[in-house]
């Protein structure tokens, strides 16, 4: 029998480094870090029960202190926090895994309740988001200060024995707030056209790649549309555009459904991963994420031109998902779950709690939607 394509290896052109499968555990926010941001025991077995992907993400890791979107969320901003990145990336190398740390700044969705700040932006805007803070327009010296503190942590991570770090310019946070026209008005080199919104990401990307090793891995994450923010479909592939133009290692689309068109071209046969890999050309690695629950799935997503797929829901439920992926037949356990289901899947009391509030997905949480 021949090896399904989701479980074949796959090499990154320009380290060398090879990934035993083309699955990847998505970066997800599991609030089971300390305080401090430290890595706890719980987080540290969530993610080691997962490592039959080829790709492990860490969630989304705060680079400042006034970043932290979350309670329980993984700092990577201070050089005490070093014990448990340590433990953690040699754990995952250990397990045979390629590991990742998702570096991100909540920018307005960093709650002034966890920083003790009001929260910082591209421009000054209002959104109509739950518990939603008005933000103070970045200052170059935050914007600097910022562009710094995601570099320093990637070398945090880079020291600590990661493989690489994935930036988190998706789903609304600091980066998409810089290349949003919703959020990013401003008329300095910072805002403007497209070039000048893009310039925030890119000059991350730049000063990740100065502080880390030659062999590092520096990907992006990006959302094809953010249409609250003002990101469009076609800002969004020039900025993956020039993302490759710098150099990235990978680009990870984000398309929470990965079956559907894009908004903008609703009535396109062309999925959203099949844009962004026509756009950016066959030779950077593609991760996609989206709406991936069976093995069947994950080759489709392939199939649209991904190098490799992205999981996060049905890795919840399935900590060996990628261990059943070559069995014939085999149907992953889809929600909702019953919270011992989820106790023998490695999550803790406190992402058992988090996930109740996703709509169906705990027998005893929050309601289904629709139902
Ligand atoms: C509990 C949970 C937490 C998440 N946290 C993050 C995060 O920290 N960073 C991120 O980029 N995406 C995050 N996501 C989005 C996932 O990475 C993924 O893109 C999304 O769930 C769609 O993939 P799926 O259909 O396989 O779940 C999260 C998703 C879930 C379910």
């Amino acid at each position: 029998m021949t090896t399904p394509r989701i479980l074949e290896s796959f090499t990154f052109p320009r380290t060398g480094h090879v990934v035993s499968n083309r699955l990847v555990l998505a970066a997800m926010t599991n609030k089971q870090s300390h305080a401090d941001g430290s890595l706890s025991d719980e987080e540290l077995a969530w993610l080691e029960a997962r490592a039959g992907f080829g790709i492990v993400t860490t969630c989304a890791a705060h680079v400042a202190l006034d970043g932290q979107g979350w309670d329980g969320e993984l700092g990577v901003h201070d050089d005490a926090l070093m014990p448990g990145l340590r433990r953690l990336a040699v754990a995952l190398t250990a397990a045979g895994t390629l590991s990742l740390v998702q570096i991100f700044h909540g920018g307005v969705r960093a709650p002034s309740r966890l920083t003790g700040k009001q929260p910082w932006s591209a421009s000054v805007f209002e959104l109509d988001s739950p518990n939603f803070e008005t933000p103070r327009a970045a200052t170059e010296v935050d914007i600097q200060r910022a562009i710094v503190a995601f570099a320093i942590a990637a070398r945090r991570c880079a020291q600590a024995g990661f493989d690489g770090v994935e930036i988190h310019g998706a789903h609304g946070y600091l980066v998409t707030q810089f290349l949003g026209t919703v959020t990013n008005t401003r008329r300095d080199a910072w805002g403007g056209d497209l070039a000048g919104r893009a310039r925030f990401v890119r000059a991350i990307v730049e000063a990740v790649r100065a502080a880390t090793p030659e062999g590092f891995l520096v990907g992006v994450r990006l959302s094809p549309e953010v249409p609250e923010q003002g990101v469009s479909l076609d800002e969004a592939l020039q900025v993956a555009r020039w993302l490759v133009e710098d150099g990235v290692d990978f680009l990870h689309v984000s398309n929470w459904d990965s079956f559907k068109p894009p908004a903008a071209h609703p009535e396109s046969d062309k999925l959203l991963t099949t844009w962004f890999r026509e756009a950016v050309g066959p030779e950077v690695p593609v991760i996609a994420t989206g709406g991936v629950w069976t093995p069947a799935q994950a080759q489709a997503v392939m199939e649209q031109g991904a190098d490799l797929v992205g999981l996060a829901r049905a890795a919840i439920g399935n900590a060996r998902w990628p261990e059943h992926a070559g069995r014939t037949g085999w149907e992953p356990a889809r929600p909702p779950y019953t919270p011992e289901h989820l106790k023998g899947e490695v999550l803790s009391a406190a992402l058992i709690d988090y996930m109740r509030m996703w709509p169906g997905f705990v027998t005893d949480g929050a309601a289904a939607e629709g139902a």
